[in-house]
């Protein structure tokens, strides 16, 4: 008998184990895409001199890395998110001093090279449990939408590879969602938004228009929780 269950156990040890580490890797891919975007997003609005959106940018950048930072619980891992945290605060901080000159795509650039090094770079240790956003509700909509639209942006482009990245980044942000608030009701609208987000993730299709349609399932979801909450 144990010669039987004990191979069979080791088994199913593995395969989840495995299961875990490609659903962290997958997360990890989504999170440094969307902080790419955000990298993006930043350099526009230092073109348009507008102080107070990069600096929402660099705030949803925080909390990004705040997610990917609970994807390990070693302090190796901790450790190497520190530079591109001290360089969204360097951007932060340049920004503060007025948005205009060289200084400040300087800084951006410096954000990107961190977040293009996020690459190479794995979680280790345990996964941690997600945790509330910092920060205002309001400001972490913001970074659902402009997810969401990012999603959108490149399934319009045909590009549904890049689009399933953007949606995998929005099932983590459902995680840190869920814990906000410990009510019923908020709870099962945080887990049908994260459904929603995971049924256009792991959708087989290749086509555009249906993608787009997983999109709209994702969007209802939202407003279901702004209908209810
Ligand atoms: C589980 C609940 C929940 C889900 C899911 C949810 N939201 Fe929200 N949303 C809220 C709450 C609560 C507020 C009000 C925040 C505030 O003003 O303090 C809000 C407000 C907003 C706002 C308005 C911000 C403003 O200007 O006042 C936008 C935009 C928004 N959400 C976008 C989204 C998008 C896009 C999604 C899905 C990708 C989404 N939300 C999913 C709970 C949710």
């Amino acid at each position: 008998m144990v010669r039987l269950v004990l191979p069979l156990l080791i088994t199913v040890a593995v395969v989840a184990s495995l299961a875990a580490q490609q659903e962290s890797t997958a997360a990890t891919a989504s999170l440094r895409k969307t902080l790419l975007s955000l990298t993006t997003q930043s350099q526009r609005w230092i073109d348009d001199n507008d102080t107070r959106s990069v600096q929402r940018i660099t705030s949803h950048m925080g909390i990004v890395i705040d997610i990917l930072a609970t994807r390990g619980d070693s302090p190796e891992w901790k450790q190497a998110l520190e530079p591109l945290r001290q360089a969204v605060k360097g951007l932060d901080a340049a920004t503060r001093q007025g948005t205009k000159g060289a200084e400040s795509t300087k800084k951006v650039e410096e954000v990107r090279k961190q977040v293009e090094a996020l690459a190479a770079m794995t979680p280790s240790g345990k996964p941690m449990p997600a945790k509330a956003p910092a920060g205002v509700m309001k400001n972490f909509m913001y970074l659902l939408d402009s997810t969401l639209y990012d999603a959108r942006t490149a399934a319009d482009e045909g590009d549904l590879k890049t689009a399933r990245l953007y949606v995998g980044s929005l099932t983590e942000f459902g995680g840190s969602l869920k814990t906000v608030k410990k009510t019923q009701v908020w709870s099962q609208s945080a887990d049908a938004f994260i459904e929603a987000t995971k049924t256009a993730a792991n959708a087989k299709t290749e086509d555009s228009k249906k993608f787009r349609e997983l999109l709209t399932a994702i969007r209802a979801s939202c407003e279901d929780c702004h209908e209810k909450k």
